[in-house]
């Protein structure tokens, strides 16, 4: 059977990773979460003392870029591709609602987009992939069989992450979380490069009252279909 590209775009918390990697998980593809990628980039800026509260220093990061290496290698046991900076595990460290409270505004930054988007189109160039992030659709991989754009409401999508953040044993606050859901919905949409919108011929599900079964099943549903009519 042909192999199809799967693009997820969608706003944070909407359940995009959970679903995509139960997709590639049954489909045998595999998954990139291009997010993890903007979030290292974020790691590695933070850990040089590039971003923090009180500065943004956007020429070093840009100078900088070449000195960053990043990688997936697959976790049998989790069952997914953990991501790593310049040889160095990284998937707890990115997670956190630190790097989520900066990550908006590198994403921003059109040299680091440039840089990922070439990558992740790489990844892609055999197809068989299911990627999520804001920009698959509608930059990444504009020509992919199957385009979801996924939503749910900012509260709902806020409560998840919180519960997630408590769960790894952070201490945020629900109204931080909230916060920061809603500060980078808004500069993910509004932002010059590659906003965060939804392609022409992107599905869009909107999963509030969908438990994570029911939003796997509506979607697989949907790849079925297209496969039929890939073949
Ligand atoms: O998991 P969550 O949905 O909270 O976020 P993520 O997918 O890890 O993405 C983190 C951030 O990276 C987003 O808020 C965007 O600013 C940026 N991003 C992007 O600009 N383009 C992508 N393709 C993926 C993520
Ligand atoms: O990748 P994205 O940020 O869009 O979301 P995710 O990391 O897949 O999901 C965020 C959290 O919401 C996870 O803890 C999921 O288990 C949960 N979730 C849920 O409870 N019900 C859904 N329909 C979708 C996600």
């Amino acid at each position: 059977m042909n192999k199809i590209t799967i693009a997820i775009d969608g706003f944070s918390s909407t359940g995009k990773s959970t679903v995509a990697k139960q997709l590639a998980k049954h489909l045998g593809y595999i998954y990139v979460d291009s997010g993890a990628m903007y979030r290292a980039v974020t790691w590695f800026a933070m850990q040089n003392n590039i971003i923090s509260k009180e500065h943004f220093y956007i020429d070093k990061l840009i100078s900088n870029l070449h000195n960053i290496t990043i990688s997936f290698i697959f976790n049998d046991s989790l069952g997914f591709a953990e991501v790593y900076l310049n040889g160095k595990n990284i998937e707890k460290q990115i997670r956190t609602l630190e790097v989520s409270s900066f990550v908006s505004q590198i994403a921003e930054i059109s040299e680091v987009r440039e840089l990922l988007v070439k990558q992740q189109q790489k990844l892609g160039e055999k197809k068989g992939i299911v990627m999520d992030g804001r920009d698959i659709g509608t930059v990444v991989f504009p020509k992919a069989e199957l385009k979801l754009f996924m939503t749910a409401s900012p509260e709902t999508r806020a409560t998840r992450r919180f519960n997630e953040l408590i769960s790894r044993g952070d201490k945020v606050n629900f109204e931080e979380v909230l916060h920061n859901v809603q500060e980078r919905d808004y500069i993910d949409s509004h932002r010059e490069d590659s906003p965060l919108i939804k392609a022409e011929d992107a599905i869009e599900i909107d999963n509030s009252t969908l438990t994570l079964d029911q939003q796997f099943q509506k979607i697989l549903q949907l790849v079925e279909s297209k496969l039929e009519n890939c073949k």
